[in-house]
């Protein structure tokens, strides 16, 4: 096949995928805006608070259990496996989460996935029919939106406050008879904010009062890869404990910087009408043709589950951001997790906003792209240094144009 031209592009590919495609791409658009300036001025320093690659190494120790693994003569250990994963490693991420989230789990309850967006799919795809609604949260992901789509499903937003807490009342509202799933993200990407008890414990007596009246249950896709990411030692509100229809997703992306490995998992509540649940889940795999996580990851993680990057240096850039943004009257809540930060834009149009900062080398992302307009993301995936140099430049663009 030649090169494609730009012509050709609506009749080679399918309708279906150049729907998808084109949705969000705000995160692209900064970035191709940015590669503009440098080719134009090369002296440029672009800093880049655009993408949500975490920049931390990974702890020490797993180049090291790396090596060894490798070196092991075990004979079959790359070979295909159970889609669900080995069982050991799911037996043994089963008793740390059964301490962790409260109920009582076993290996048959933990599936391994492709990272946390492997997860989301397999949920997805088992789950979700052409026209079925899925509740998500303003600010979102915005993977939402194209996952979903590709299902034939349709978001339904619901609002969240201006601390970027679930707005209970609307959720109600939002809520009809096509709904299927419930997206909840907390800690969340964009804002790093954790919903609070309250609002879960209120969202899932919603569904349960739901369930109870129409005589059918609405499943809850908890996505969670930065639950482990918490500052200050907190602690993750179990949505396995408080509702039974409830999917997990966690990931080691984040909390152990292995995004590029894609290790994730699957965890669902060890109830007999679950059983047939990780048969289910094999075949949703097969039909996406992923078939099985990573095997040596799988290896890897019962020798570094307890370990972490260094979550503290995310919460001194994040501590450190913010108070430089605050002091010069920006409103912003603190985050609890992770290294993602939302701010409230000093004037409505968002996305000119950015535009503006691009000019000044710093490259943040739109709410818009996030479902949230008059906001922006700061991904604060750079050194400390670059950090506060990006708070100052984002200050001193204000100054100079007298947004605040
Ligand atoms: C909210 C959310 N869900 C899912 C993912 C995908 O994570 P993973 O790398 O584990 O697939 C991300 C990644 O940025 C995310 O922010």
């Amino acid at each position: 096949m030649g090169k494609i031209n730009e012509n050709q592009i609506d009749v080679l590919f399918s309708k279906k995928f150049l729907e998808l495609s084109n949705m969000g791409g705000e995160i692209r658009k900064i970035f191709m805006l940015g590669q503009n300036l440098k080719q134009k001025n090369s002296n440029i320093e672009l800093i880049d608070l655009s993408l949500g690659n975490p920049d931390l190494e990974p702890p020490i120790q797993i180049k090291n259990l790396l090596i060894h693994l490798l070196n092991s003569n075990e004979k079959g250990s790359h070979r295909y496996m159970d889609s669900a994963g080995l069982p050991e490693v799911r037996e043994f991420l089963a008793n740390e989460l059964s301490k962790s989230e409260k109920v009582k789990l076993t290996k048959d309850n933990i599936f391994l996935t492709v990272g946390a967006a492997g997860a989301i799919q397999i949920v997805f795809r088992t789950f979700l029919d052409i026209n079925d609604e899925v509740i998500i949260f303003t600010p979102y992901f915005p993977e939402y939106i194209p996952y979903t789509g590709n299902c034939g499903a349709k978001p339904v937003f619901v609002k969240c406050d201006e601390f970027h807490q679930p707005n209970i009342e609307d959720f109600e509202k939002k809520i009809s008879d096509k709904t299927k799933i419930v997206l909840i993200n907390s800690p969340n990407n964009p804002t790093g904010i954790s919903y609070k008890k309250e609002k879960l414990i209120a969202i899932t007596n919603i569904l349960n009062k739901h369930n109870e009246k129409y005589g059918r249950n609405i499943q809850l896709v908890a996505d969670e890869p930065y639950a482990r990411v918490l500052f200050n030692e907190g602690k993750q509100h179990s949505l396995l404990e408080m509702y039974k229809y409830t999917w997990l997703i966690r990931s080691f992306s984040k909390d152990l910087g292995l995004a590029g490995e894609r290790i994730g998992y699957l965890a669902w509540r060890n109830d007999p009408e679950f059983e047939q649940m990780q048969n289910t889940f094999r075949q949703s795999s097969r039909v996406l043709g992923f078939v099985s996580a990573p095997r040596l990851m799988q290896r890897l993680i019962p020798l570094v589950y307890n370990t972490k990057v260094s979550i503290e240096t995310y919460q001194k850039r994040v501590d450190s951001f913010v108070s430089i943004l605050k002091s010069g009257g920006i409103s912003v809540q603190k985050p609890d997790a992770g290294f993602f930060v939302f701010p409230k834009c000093p004037i409505a149009d968002d996305k000119s906003f950015c535009e503006d900062l691009v000019q000044l080398g710093v490259l943040c992302v739109p709410g818009s792209g996030f479902g949230q307009s008059g906001y922006f993301r700061a991904s604060l995936t750079q050194d400390l240094n670059l950090i506060e140099s990006a708070a100052h430049k984002i200050i001193s663009l204000i100054k100079s144009n007298n947004y605040v």
